[in-house]
């Protein structure tokens, strides 16, 4: 495990994901509620940032042709797409009022190799 930290908690916006790189890939990071997630930061369909897309009911859409992934899975719900995307293990840490995000990018929770 090689946790890296990838931003403060309090810069993820409730409804869209915030863009970082941790390691060698550009991750999404994103929250449903008190839930956090990261995910690789580009939709299986083509080469688009998913973080550029719209948070709701923990999925990320990507903008361009509208799959939404599971933040959780990293899977598609819809078409076009129809291959998960990478999850990262994601903690917190820090002190309560100024809490960090650690993301490791040496592994994935899915077992998808990131592109
Ligand atoms: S590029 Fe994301 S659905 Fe097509």
């Amino acid at each position: 495990m090689a946790f890296e930290r990838a931003c403060a908690l309090a810069e993820i916006p409730a409804d869209e994901a915030l863009a970082v790189t941790v390691g060698a890939y550009a991750v999404a990071i994103a929250r449903d509620g008190e839930e956090l997630f990261a995910v690789e930061d580009q939709c299986s369909h083509a080469a688009v940032a998913l973080s550029e897309g719209e948070v709701e009911d923990c999925t990320v859409e990507c903008w361009l042709h509208g799959s939404r992934f599971d933040l959780r899975t990293g899977k598609p719900i819809g078409l076009p797409a129809t291959e998960p995307v990478a999850t990262f293990p994601i903690e917190l840490r820090g002190p309560e009022d100024q809490r960090d995000v650690y993301v490791d990018t040496e592994s994935t929770l899915n077992g998808v190799t990131p592109a």
